[in-house]
């Protein structure tokens, strides 16, 4: 049965008719029409959802519209200002750091999520802390590249 149900994403607030244990996934492309959060596996083995809970990299296909009930909820779509593309973004782009494309915006939701906790992190630690995201393309070490080059440039 649905109820309402608000949830705050990218600094609105949208409310719900839903089931609360509706995937925040599901709820962002479906019910929000937010087609930038990508679905991988559906069960947290991927990254390809990840969006930006209160700031922290959160698989959105395990997480559910209550779980993030009074959180900020932040995704790929908030990223560009403005016509401008995010650091990280950038840099994406600058290095090539993707072949598909299918992993990309989850990857970017999680480099933005360590850049924002850790602004200068060394290679091991992007590697450690991006072993959630998977790449089927195999574009891993431009990805740590581009990482890298985003933090230079002081992209959070
Ligand atoms: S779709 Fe969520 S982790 Fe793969
Ligand atoms: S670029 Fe294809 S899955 Fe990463």
């Amino acid at each position: 049965m649905g109820q309402k149900l608000e949830i705050d994403v990218n600094g609105k607030k949208h409310q719900l008719d839903a089931d609360p244990e509706t995937s925040l996934l599901e709820a962002l492309r479906e019910d929000l029409g937010m087609t930038g959060t990508k679905y991988g596996c559906g069960e947290s083995r991927c990254g390809a959802c990840t969006v930006l809970v209160d700031g922290v990299p959160t698989h959105s296909c395990v997480t559910t519209i209550a779980d993030v009930k009074g959180a900020k909820v932040q995704t790929i779509e908030s990223l560009e200002k403005n016509g401008t593309l995010h650091p990280v973004q950038e840099a994406f782009l600058e290095t090539g750091a993707f072949q598909c494309g299918y992993c990309v915006s989850g990857m970017v939701m999680t480099a933005v999520g360590l850049l924002k906790s850790n602004p200068h992190p060394t290679e091991a630690q992007i590697v450690e802390y991006m072993s959630g995201n998977v790449c089927r393309c195999g574009a891993y070490p431009r990805i740590v590249e581009a990482i890298q080059k985003a933090a230079q440039s002081g992209g959070k």
